[in-house]
C-alpha cells in the first residue's frame, strides 16, 4: 500500500464537515478507489472557537490559511468556503504553494473561473469542480467527459436545490415562502446569503459554467437573463396546478443558429414530466447531444453529504491523477476560449399570465385586446368568482397559444400601464414536453 495522501480542508461548514465525515467515515472503501488512503491533516476555518459537527483527526484546526498551504505533508488542499473573496486570494495561495484544489464554489468559478485555471495550468496544478454544479449529480463528469463525443445541442435543468425545496413545500403542503427559505437555510441546502439562491443568481451561475462545459465558450453568467423565485406565490402555484402544470425554476442552453439562447427563469412544466417531478432539494438536468440523443440527470443537488459525494469523488481523482489529465488536456476554462454569442432571437412559446384587475364590466374584453393587438392569441382564462374584491384586484389568469416571447412581453407592459389593472402582471414561459 502506499503512503497516504495528506489533505487539507478549508471550511468545515455545511459541505467541509460533510467531507470530513466521509472521509473519515468510509476511509476503506475510499482507499479502495485512491489505491492509497488519503487523510484530513488539518482544517481551516474562520472561528476556530466554534462547536463542529465532526472532530478533525489530530485536532489540527486553525484560522490561517498558510497552516495549509506552507504545510509540504499536504498535497491537496480543498476549498469549501463561499462567495469570492477570501476565497479567491485562498485559492491563489493555495495554487502558489503547489496545491491541487478541489472546489464547490461556483460563484468563484463563475466570476474568476478563466484568471485562475490559467494560474493552476502555468503552476503545473488542477482545480476540480464537480460539486459546483447540481451537488451529488456527477455533471460536470458527464458533460465533460462521458458525453465528449457530441455536439450538444442543449441544456434544460433545475440547478438550484434551494428554491426547489421552496416551491415544492409551497405547492405540496401550502407552506409560507419565507418560513420554508428558513427551513431550507437550517438545513444547510441555501448560500450564505440566500438572496442568491431565490433571485436566480446561484442557478445562472452554475448554467454559465455548464455552457463552458457543453459548448466551449466562456459566457460571463451576469449577461445570462435571470428571474428567481422571489417574485412567485402560493396563487400562482394553484393557478399553476390547476392547468396541469408545476412551476420550477429552469435554467435554459440551447444553440440557435450560431448563437446561444440562455436563460434562468421560473417556468411551468408539465405534471408527469421529470422536471416537474423533481422535488425538494433535488436537481435535475436534461442534455440533448447529436449522437446519444435526450439524456436526463436526477439527484439531489444540495445538501451536506450528497455534495460532499461529489467533492470527494473529486479528492480521489485529484490523489490517482485522473484529474491532472483532464484538467490539462481539455482545456477547460481555458483563458483564450471564445466569448458566446448570446441570441436575442424571440422564443416561440406558450405563456402564463397572472393579470391583477379592476373588478368591473369590460375589463376582460380590454385585456384580450390588448393580446390580440400584439398578436397574441388565448388558449383558455380562468377567473374565479372573488367575493369582495380589494383593492388589490381579482386575479385573470390567461394560458396563450405558442407566441413570441418578445411580443408577449410587450402586450404585457401595455397592459400594466392600463388603469383597470392593478401591480405588476406575472407572465411566465411554459415549457412543454
Ligand atoms: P458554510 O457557510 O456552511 O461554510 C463555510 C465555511 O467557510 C465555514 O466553515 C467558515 O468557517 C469557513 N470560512 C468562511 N470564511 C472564512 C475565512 N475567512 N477563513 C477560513 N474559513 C472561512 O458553506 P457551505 O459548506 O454550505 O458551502 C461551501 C461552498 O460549497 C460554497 O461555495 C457553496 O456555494 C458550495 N456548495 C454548497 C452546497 C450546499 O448544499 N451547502 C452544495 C454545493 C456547493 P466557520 O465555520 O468558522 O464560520
Ligand atoms: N445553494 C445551492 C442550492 C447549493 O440550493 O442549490 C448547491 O449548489
Amino acid at each position: 500500500m502506499s503512503a497516504p495522501v495528506r489533505v487539507g480542508v478549508v471550511g468545515l461548514g455545511t459541505v467541509g464537515s460533510g467531507v470530513v465525515r466521509l472521509l473519515v467515515e468510509s476511509a476503506d472503501h475510499i482507499t479502495r478507489h485512491a489505491g492509497r488512503p488519503i487523510v484530513v491533516e488539518r482544517a481551516v476555518v474562520k472561528d476556530v472557537a466554534k462547536e463542529r459537527s465532526v472532530p478533525v483527526p489530530g485536532g489540527k484546526i486553525s484560522s490561517d490559511i498558510r497552516d495549509i498551504s506552507q504545510d509540504p505533508a499536504i498535497s491537496v488542499a480543498v476549498l469549501l468556503v463561499g462567495g469570492l473573496e477570501p476565497a479567491r486570494s485562498m485559492m491563489i495561495e493555495l495554487l502558489e504553494h503547489g496545491k491541487d484544489v478541489v472546489t464547490a464554489n461556483k460563484a468563484l468559478l463563475a466570476e474568476h473561473g478563466p484568471e485562475l485555471f490559467e494560474l493552476a495550468r502555468k503552476l503545473g496544478r488542477s482545480i476540480a469542480f464537480e460539486a459546483a454544479v447540481a451537488g451529488g449529480i456527477p455533471i460536470v463528469a458527464a458533460i465533460g467527459e462521458c458525453l465528449a463525443a457530441n455536439r450538444i445541442e442543449s441544456i434544460r435543468g433545475i440547478l438550484n436545490g434551494t428554491s426547489n425545496f421552496i416551491l415544492t413545500r409551497m405547492e405540496e403542503d401550502g407552506a409560507d415562502y419565507a418560513d420554508v427559505l428558513k427551513l431550507a437555510q437550517a438545513k444547510g441546502f441555501a448560500e450564505a446569503d440566500p438572496s442568491m439562491d431565490v433571485d436566480g443568481t446561484d442557478a445562472t451561475q452554475k448554467l454559465a459554467i455548464l455552457a463552458h462545459l457543453a459548448f466551449g465558450v466562456w459566457v460571463p453568467w451576469a449577461e445570462i437573463s435571470r428571474t428567481g423565485i422571489d417574485g412567485l406565490d402560493l396563487d400562482l402555484l394553484k393557478y399553476a396546478g390547476e392547468l396541469g402544470y408545476r412551476i420550477r425554476l429552469v435554467a435554459v442552453a440551447s444553440r440557435s443558429d450560431g448563437r446561444l439562447a440562455m436563460r434562468v427563469a421560473p417556468a411551468l412544466v408539465r405534471i408527469g414530466t421529470p422536471l416537474a417531478e423533481t422535488r425538494g432539494a433535488y436537481n435535475a438536468v436534461s442534455i440533448v447531444g447529436d449522437a446519444v440523443g435526450r439524456m436526463f440527470f436526477h439527484g439531489l443537488g444540495a445538501g451536506q453529504m450528497p455534495t460532499a459525494s461529489a467533492v470527494v469523488a473529486d479528492i480521489i481523482d485529484t490523489v490517482v491523477g485522473r484529474a491532472a489529465i483532464t484538467f490539462r488536456t481539455t482545456g477547460v476554462l481555458e483563458s483564450d476560449t471564445p466569448a458566446a454569442k448570446i441570441s436575442d432571437t424571440a422564443v416561440l412559446e406558450r405563456h402564463f399570465l397572472r393579470i391583477r384587475v379592476k373588478d368591473q364590466l369590460g375589463v376582460l374584453s380590454k385585456i384580450t385586446g390588448t393580446l390580440g393587438e400584439h398578436g397574441i392569441s388565448i388558449a383558455s382564462v380562468i377567473q374565479h368568482d372573488v367575493s369582495g374584491s380589494s383593492d388589490a384586484g381579482v386575479p385573470l389568469v390567461i394560458m396563450t397559444h405558442a407566441c413570441d416571447s418578445s411580443a408577449v412581453q410587450k402586450a404585457v407592459a401595455a397592459i400594466d400601464t392600463s388603469d383597470v389593472v392593478r401591480g405588476k402582471s406575472v407572465c411566465l414561459s411554459v415549457l412543454e414536453e
